[in-house]
């Protein structure tokens, strides 16, 4: 089914962004903050199972990779790093964006899937506590304060515009 198959690609590539964001984070807080080094290393090996499980379908069901994927490498990672630079805070109100914004549309995604494809909901559903952790961890340390809010709203913004994107290519 065409919806099936653009729902894991959107994912799929997603997932791909999301682990260059996290690595191009890391890069930085290796250097600056190194108290938080290891939180995004955690973070940063669930967006690689992430990864694999959606890589995983997509082969399995001869699905091609999304057009846009390396839009979203070069995005995460210059969004990663334009984060991690401004400072710790603004990485925690960026995932806090980010992570938000999944959320919504894989809520989204488990809706449509539990009617028509048991096992892309269960690949959906498996990955939906860690966005959840992920997004609570940010909110939580991230200060969204009147300096942040604008970061914030970029944030999501750019993310709605990749989601959308995606499913066009
Ligand atoms: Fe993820
Ligand atoms: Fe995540």
């Amino acid at each position: 089914m065409k919806e099936v198959e653009r729902v894991l690609r959107v994912d799929h590539a997603g997932e791909y962004g999301a682990i260059n964001i996290y690595t191009a984070q890391l890069l930085i807080a290796r250097l600056f903050y190194k108290d938080i080094a290891a939180k995004l290393e955690e973070m940063l090996a669930h967006e690689k199972v992430h990864f694999r499980t959606f890589n995983n379908l997509l082969i399995s069901r001869s699905i091609r990779s999304c057009y846009a994927i390396y839009f979203w490498a070069v995005g995460g990672f210059t969004l990663g790093l334009f984060t991690a630079l401004i400072g710790r805070n603004a990485i925690w109100v960026c995932t806090n964006s980010i992570e938000s914004t999944v959320l919504h549309h894989l809520e989204w995604q488990l809706g449509f899937l539990q009617e028509h494809d048991s096992e892309a909901h269960a690949a959906v559903l498996s990955i939906k506590g860690d966005e959840k952790s992920h997004q609570e961890f940010g909110q939580n340390n991230g200060k969204n304060s009147f300096a942040y809010k604008p970061i914030f709203y970029v944030v999501r913004l750019a993310t709605e515009f990749a989601i959308w994107l995606s499913t066009k290519l």
